[in-house]
């Protein structure tokens, strides 16, 4: 390295000749030892690229249920995926949301959601993703979510840490729900039986906002990278959750279920948070559970008047 600094050189050159001299330990990347996240990453970004396509030209709405709608890309995406996942991993199991199965019951299973946020998508909301997440023996073991409208993919392994981009992410430091910005879902099946609207309504009026994106899986990554501080949902599935959940707890975030308890990967209730604001919202679940405290919906009757 040169002895100009960084005024002759800019900065640009400077952190580039200083990084050219530091010890490699000090350089290891983040998710630089990571076993399956680099091959996870190609397929998801090959079925991201899939989706645009579809999401241009723009496909025909197909329905599963009353409002539970899928398109000729969530099936497209699934096969590319199986196709990919059994020609690299011929040994391990598979259970995809679209329908793909295969159970062995081996070590290794794939939890696979080939397009997140299919109302959005279909509706042409660009927001939506791929979820693929791996476990070995029922634990959570690795994770990519990839975000084909910005290019933006979340990986994590277990014991490895989080990575948007290949850079670390950690979740915010906001410690008050007062403070906080958080998210949640609703579902598309059985919508009449949720009692989320009741959560949404005093979390609301206990925190900056609720913002309900669309797609779980992109909730649980912002919640990973800081840009939400908690995010909660019931009745989720494992295609949902698998990769987002272990990308939030190697982001230093805590996921329990909606009761505090430990999750499996298979439970549907799910809160996540940056670990600050966990017992609050618990707390606060609690009370909306034991139906006290609730802030009365306000009469639309009276607001006409
Ligand atoms: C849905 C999305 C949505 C959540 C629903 C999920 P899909 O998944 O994640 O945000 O609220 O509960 O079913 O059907 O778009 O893969
Ligand atoms: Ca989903
Ligand atoms: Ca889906």
């Amino acid at each position: 390295m040169s002895a100009v600094g960084p005024h002759e050189m800019g900065w640009g050159s400077y952190l580039s000749a200083v990084k050219s001299v530091l010890p490699s330990t000090l350089m290891s990347q983040a998710g630089s030892n990571f076993e399956f996240v680099p091959r996870m990453s190609e397929i998801a970004r090959e079925a991201g690229a899939l989706l645009m396509g579809y999401f241009r030209a723009r496909v025909k709405i197909e329905y599963k249920g009353d409002a539970d709608l899928v398109t000729e890309a969530d099936r497209a995406s699934e096969r590319l995926i199986l196709e990919r996942i059994r020609a690299h991993w011929p040994a391990h199991d598979v259970i995809g949301e679209e329908g793909a199965r295969i159970e062995t019951g081996g070590d290794y299973k794939w939890y696979v959601d080939p397009l997140d946020g299919t109302t959005n998508f279909a509706h042409g909301f660009p927001v939506f993703c791929v979820s693929l997440g791996l476990a070995f023996q029922g634990m959570r073991k690795a994770a990519v979510l990839y975000d084909p409208t910005r290019d933006e993919l979340f990986a994590a392994e277990r014991g490895k840490g989080a990575v948007l981009n290949g850079e670390t992410v950690t979740v915010s430091k906001v410690a008050k729900l007062a403070q906080s910005l958080v998210g949640t879902g609703f579902p598309s099946h059985k919508r009449h039986k949720n009692p989320n609207i009741y959560f949404y309504h005093q979390l609301t009026l206990r925190s900056h906002g609720v913002r309900r994106a669309g797609s779980a899986a992109l909730d649980l990554a912002s919640v990973a990278s800081g840009r939400l501080d908690g995010f909660w949902e019931f009745n989720l599935n494992a295609w949902d959750t698998a990769a987002g959940i272990l990308i939030v707890e190697e982001a230093g975030g805590t996921v329990t279920g909606i009761d505090g308890k430990q999750l499996e990967i298979t439970d549907r209730d799910v809160l996540a948070t940056n670990g600050l604001i966990h017992a609050e919202m618990l707390r606060e679940f609690g009370e909306i559970f034991a139906g006290r405290g609730l802030e009365p919906l306000p009469d639309p009757r009276a607001y006409r008047k």
